[in-house]
């Protein structure tokens, strides 16, 4: 066993720093972040909650990789995101970053394993392995039995979950979920957080943008948003009673 004095201090899967974000020019100009720190660590949930337009999908997005800052950094195990050639992002974003979007974006003209598989073969995964692994990650969902059908066939709720499983199939070191129980009843949106919070308990750190209250639960902490910047941080132990307080204003 080592001893603690050689162990380093442990890094941030994710860290954010004094990220803003401009939506548009002129008149029309929207700051979207204002000024954003985050670290999100290994084995971490980091729920974030705001009203409506409070920048949460925009962070989620520059997150992930998807969108760049206007100003600031993104740094995801040590890479800077912003600063990485297009090839360096992509291959980031298919080995470490799992995305849940607020719309599922499944492809329509896959099959829901051909969904889940698609990111492990483009990562040079054989495909046959790639389809073993997604029918594990869709049985993980309760889906095993769906793998052969396309989107179009599945209801709102099975698409989200083949969405979900897409975002955790694989080793990803970092989960970023956007809304990811909203087409769900609310029994299938508590599973899927359970795997979520095992997922983070593995040590995937995990951001999680979410409305409700019951949901942020599952988090280690939960920050809130408005108007772009962060105004509120609770630790797990504080969570309850300001979620409470929060649910009661509803
Ligand atoms: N592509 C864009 N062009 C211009 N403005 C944008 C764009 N995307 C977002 N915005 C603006 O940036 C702000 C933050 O939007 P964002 O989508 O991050 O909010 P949100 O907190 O995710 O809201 P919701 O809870 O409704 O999903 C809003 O004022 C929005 O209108
Ligand atoms: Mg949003």
């Amino acid at each position: 066993m080592s001893s603690p004095s050689s162990q380093q201090p442990p890094q941030p899967v994710l860290r954010l720093k004094n990220l803003t974000r401009v939506h548009g020019s002129g008149a029309t100009e929207v700051h979207a972040l204002r000024g954003i720190d985050l670290a999100v660590f290994p084995g971490e949930l980091v729920a974030v909650m705001g009203p409506s337009g409070s920048g949460k999908s925009t962070l989620l997005t520059i997150a992930g990789g998807l969108d760049s800052p206007t100003s600031g950094q993104v740094i995801v195990e040590n890479t800077d995101i912003t600063a990485a050639d297009r090839k360096t992002l992509a291959a980031l974003r298919r080995r470490s970053i799992g995305y849940v979007f607020q719309d599922y974006n499944l492809i329509p003209a896959l099959t829901a394993a051909e969904n889940v598989a698609l990111p492990r073969e483009l990562d040079g995964t054989s495909a046959r392995k790639a389809r073993r692994e997604a029918i594990a990650a869709l049985e993980e969902m309760d889906l095993g039995h769906l793998a052969d059908r396309f989107p179009d066939e599945m209801s709102g709720g099975q698409q989200q979950r083949v969405a979900i499983a897409r975002a955790l199939v694989g080793d990803r070191r970092l989960v970023l979920a956007d809304e990811p129980t909203g087409a769900l009843d609310s029994e299938t949106g508590e599973s899927v957080l359970a795997l979520l919070r095992a997922r983070c308990d593995a040590g995937a750190a995990g951001v999680l943008v979410t409305h409700e209250p019951r949901f942020a639960a599952w988090a280690d902490r939960v920050v809130f948003l408005r108007d772009g910047a962060v105004v509120d941080q609770t630790l797990r132990s504080d969570a309850d009673s300001l979620l409470t307080g929060q649910a009661a204003e509803r």
